[in-house]
This record gives C-alpha cells, sequence and structure tokens, in this order.
C-alpha cells in the first residue's frame, strides 16, 4: 500500500473517545476499535495484519520512535504524543499509552494495545513531541480534559 502525501488539514479529535489499537510484540495490527477505523480512514481489513507504522507521519522523528520500544519491549509504559498519518493524508494529534500483555509462564510480551485520547494543543503547539514517563506525571496528564 502506498504510503498517503501529507496534506495540511488536522482532524479534530472528540476529546471523550478513545483510538485503540493492538498489536503483537513486533508492532502489526491486530485489532482496531471503531474510532480508529473512523480517524485513520482506513477499512478494519486495511488495517489488521499491517505495521502500526501505516499511520507513521514522517514530521515524526525516529527517536520518539525508538524511545518509545525500548521501553514497550520492556513491558514499562511510555506516554508519548504522537502526530498521526490518516488515508487521506490529513493528520492528528493523540496522547498514548501501552498496555502490555505477557505470557504468564514465559513472561515474554504477547501483544501491546495502545490507548490514544485527543493530545492537548499545547502538548504539540511548540515542540511538536512532548514525552514523559514517570508515573505521576502520567497520572496527571491523563486526568486532564476529563
Ligand atoms: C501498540 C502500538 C501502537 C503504535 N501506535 C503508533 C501510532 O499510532 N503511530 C505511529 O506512527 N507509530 C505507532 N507505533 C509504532 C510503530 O510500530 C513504528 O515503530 C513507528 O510508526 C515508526 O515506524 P518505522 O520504524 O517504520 O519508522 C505503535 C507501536 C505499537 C506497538
Amino acid at each position: 500500500m502506498q504510503h498517503p502525501t501529507p496534506i495540511d488539514h488536522q482532524i479534530k479529535l472528540n476529546t471523550k473517545r478513545y483510538i485503540v489499537s493492538k498489536t503483537d510484540a513486533n508492532g502489526i495490527i491486530e485489532y482496531a476499535n471503531d474510532y480508529f477505523v473512523e480517524i485513520s480512514g482506513y477499512t478494519e481489513a486495511e488495517l489488521i495484519g499491517k505495521p502500526h507504522s501505516i499511520v507513521r507521519h514522517p514530521d515524526m522523528p525516529k527517536v520518539v520512535f525508538k524511545m518509545m520500544w525500548d521501553r514497550i519491549n520492556k513491558a514499562q509504559n511510555i506516554m508519548a504524543v504522537v502526530k498521526n498519518l490518516a488515508k487521506d493524508g490529513s493528520y492528528y494529534w493523540v496522547v498514548t499509552e501501552f498496555e502490555p500483555k505477557l505470557d504468564p509462564i514465559t513472561n515474554e510480551i504477547i501483544s501491546h494495545t495502545a490507548f490514544r485520547k485527543a493530545a492537548p494543543a499545547r502538548s504539540y503547539r511548540y515542540y511538536g513531541t512532548y514525552l514523559c514517563q514517570t508515573h505521576r506525571d502520567r497520572k496527571r496528564w491523563w486526568s486532564r480534559g476529563k
């Protein structure tokens, strides 16, 4: 599938809805909720089985994903503000958290589930990307806007 050409149009997200996806340990999409389908512009069938980089926006620095994978591969959470690319080239900003599922016997990661909310404008206005890793910051951020 051809990667869309970015256009200068931001999709405004409903602050009350979550974009949820689940991947295998390698980031291949296994589940996409209705809101992910709606906002990304892809059908469920187009998303399932694809790498999550299907919504990767070229503006996003590689280092963000490196940090993200370094953490989630160790089953550690990270909160990442990410600019994503929809199928029509539009973009949307989300704040994402991850939840790993571990094999109870081997303790290996079986899957990752990502929960995303609309990112507050102040989180991407100046720098574009904001990462925070502490539990306290995570709680504080997550409880905003509810
Ligand atoms: C559960 C999960 C959710 C992810 N969500 C996104 C996402 O919303 N946007 C994104 O660009 N990458 C997301 N990624 C990271 C991608 O797998 C990938 O590392 C990233 O898009 C960079 O792609 P690249 O390594 O091909 O440059 C997610 C990974 C996982 C495991």
